[in-house]
């Protein structure tokens, strides 16, 4: 699916503020720095769409983008960022619990997986939560080239493993590079098939 436009709509802690939820929608979550915002760059190729950093906890909102006027993206803040207070922790597990549990026109949950990095709890806890609610959801393996492809193989088979404790199926997944602009075709031809049914 080319993207032919990619535009920010707004930003927002209220799930009740969000877009008229008319349109399908597609959200990425993952571990602060696990480069969601990064992939929607890469995926619309607009260099400073999404706000990055190299510091963990830039993303501390629900930001939507809308995409060919038709769908949109969601770059959420991250979980398991350290330097914040538990405070600031419950806050995030409200309001970003809320928003994937009642948007209804959520069509899919990418959870994006730093492939540097062997099965970690967090990610898979949060799996289980999604699946616990029956909220659908795919995986995305980033930075992919920060080590090598047999390194992220490797990677990526423990953590399906680890899941496969908890799930019948493991979701399909994908590995990206935001650097290389890797995977990211495929993750919008993804986007593109369940938009169609
Ligand atoms: P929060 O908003 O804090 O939750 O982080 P995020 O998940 O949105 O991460 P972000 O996209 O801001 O990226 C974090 C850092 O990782 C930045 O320094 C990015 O340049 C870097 N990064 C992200 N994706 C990749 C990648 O595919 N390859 C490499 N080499 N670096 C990446
Ligand atoms: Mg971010």
């Amino acid at each position: 699916m080319l993207i032919k436009s990619a535009e920010f709509v707004c930003s927002n802690t209220d799930v009740r503020q969000l877009p008229a939820p008319q349109l399908p929608e597609y959200a990425f979550i993952g571990r602060s720095n696990v480069g969601k915002s990064s992939l929607i760059n890469a995926m619309t190729r607009r260099k400073g769409l999404a706000k990055t950093s190299q510091k963990p906890g830039k993303t501390q909102l629900i930001n939507h983008f809308i995409m060919n006027e038709d769908w949109y993206l969601v770059d959420l803040p991250g979980y398991g960022f350290a330097q914040t207070s538990k405070k600031n922790r419950s806050e995030w597990e409200k309001f970003i619990r809320a928003y994937l549990t009642k948007r209804e026109n959520l069509q899919c949950i990418f959870v994006l997986i730093d492939s540097r990095h062997e099965p970690q709890k967090i990610d898979v806890d949060f799996c289980c939560w999604l699946g616990e609610q029956g909220l659908p959801f795919l995986l995305v393996f980033t930075k992919a080239d920060k080590q090598s492809a047999v390194k992220t193989d490797q990677n990526v088979a423990k953590f399906r493993k680890a899941l496969l404790k908890f799930f019948e199926e493991v979701p399909q997944h994908f590995i990206t590079s935001s650097e290389l602009k890797t995977g990211t075709d495929e993750i919008l031809a993804a986007i593109h098939e369940v938009n169609l049914n």
